[in-house]
């Protein structure tokens, strides 16, 4: 009897997907870790509470939970929001409603199955951004090398003529046709490092050191806005495996943006952190335990949600000399990281870009 008790105790907390037993009043009387792990608050914390205050506002559901225990009826694939108090966060959810067969087939009780389902969310969203990458790759593999070969006889030729050129207007018009074709030079390295597969050249990688670099060559534009870079560091973070010069393009990027948001007077914040956040290693699905997360904080213009969704696509950009490739270079190379970048932001409020890598140890 009590191995078979332990039997139920450990299929209970093995399952995968969560399971709440519910009272015939509605509330909380069993949770399994899965549970836990979903709506991420303690066991103790869900004794009694109401299925409404897990679910809010889905008066649908909480029928389908009366139903199943007073009819006996089932209900399966029930889309529904879970709400997460502790961040005060919601999240999509797959429910099934079963009732509790007891001993006695008098169902005074009822099993509700919860699949979280924001990481199938998030990889359709990721899949439409990769789409967009394999279709660009196509175009450019085939452009690139066609367009930089003409341009460097371009520019060797406005060269060639500016040495000769007396006149100074004269001469400013050649330089602007040395800047621009550089210029276009530029743009065609990103669209080549986008859309090559990038080698895996990891060594370890003091995550600090990088950050500090790209500081330094940020700090003058900031400072010409009267703004301040804040470094806020978790000296515990080791070195992580990585590709460097990569790594750098990464946060030359994103501070750059951050900077360019930025209004007059505006802080840049940089911070790092350790971070063991297991929602990040499920929908990774790789087996590090352990992240590290880069946040850059900005107080600027910040972006509303049109802006949000086309933010990872390459080319776009709302800035009049913007190429619109800095976002999306920047998640090839930290996907190709095992990482995963999450963006939040307010129109006139600024934005958080946190940047998440693994640590393998
Ligand atoms: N920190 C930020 N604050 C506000 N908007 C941002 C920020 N970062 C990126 N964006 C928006 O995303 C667009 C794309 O960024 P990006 O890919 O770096 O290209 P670019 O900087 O060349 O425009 C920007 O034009 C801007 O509209
Ligand atoms: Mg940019």
């Amino acid at each position: 009897m009590a191995e078979a008790e332990n039997f139920y105790q450990n299929f209970f907390a093995s399952l995968v997907d969560g399971v709440l037993v519910i009272s015939a009043d509605l509330r909380v009387t069993k949770v399994n870790q899965a549970a836990e792990e979903i709506f991420q608050r303690s066991r103790s914390s869900f004794e009694g509470e109401s299925l409404s205050k897990l679910f809010p506002d889905q008066p649908n559901l909480i029928d389908k939970a009366r139903q199943s225990i007073t009819t006996g009826a089932s209900y399966h694939h029930v889309e529904g929001i879970g709400y997460n108090k502790s961040t005060n966060g919601r999240f999509p959810v797959n429910l099934t409603f079963s009732p509790f067969m007891k001993g006695d087939h008098k169902n005074t009780a009822g099993i509700i199955l919860i699949q979280d389902t924001s990481l199938l969310k998030e990889l359709q969203e990721n899949s439409q951004q990769t789409e967009n990458l394999s279709t660009l790759s196509i175009l450019t593999t085939g452009m690139a090398h066609e367009i930089r070969n003409p341009l460097s006889g371009i520019r060797g030729s406005a060269q060639l003529l500016l040495k000769e050129l007396k006149n100074n207007d004269h001469r400013k018009y050649m330089e602007i046709v040395i800047e621009e074709v550089d210029r276009i030079n530029r743009l065609i390295k990103k669209m080549i490092n986008l859309t090559h597969p990038i080698l895996n050249d990891f060594k370890p990688t003091n995550i600090h050191e990088v950050l500090e670099e790209i500081i330094t060559l940020e700090k003058e534009t900031l400072k010409k806005k009267e703004g301040t870079f804040v470094q806020i560091y978790d000296p515990s973070i080791p070195t992580i495996k990585a590709n460097k010069d990569e790594l750098k393009q990464v946060f030359l990027n994103l501070v750059k943006n951050a900077v360019e948001a930025s209004s007059k007077g505006g802080r840049v914040q940089i911070s790092t952190q350790y971070n063991n956040n297991y929602t990040f290693r499920e929908k990774q699905n790789t087996l590090s335990q352990h992240n590290i997360v880069i946040k850059i904080t900005d107080y600027g213009l910040g972006m509303d949600n049109s802006t949000m969704k086309k933010l990872f696509t390459p080319f776009f950009s709302t800035k009049k000399r913007g190429t619109g490739l800095g976002m999306a270079v920047s998640l090839k190379i930290i996907e190709n990281h095992n990482g995963t970048i999450k963006v939040t932001s307010e129109k006139n409020i600024g934005t958080v870009i946190q940047v998440f890598l693994p640590i393998h140890k």
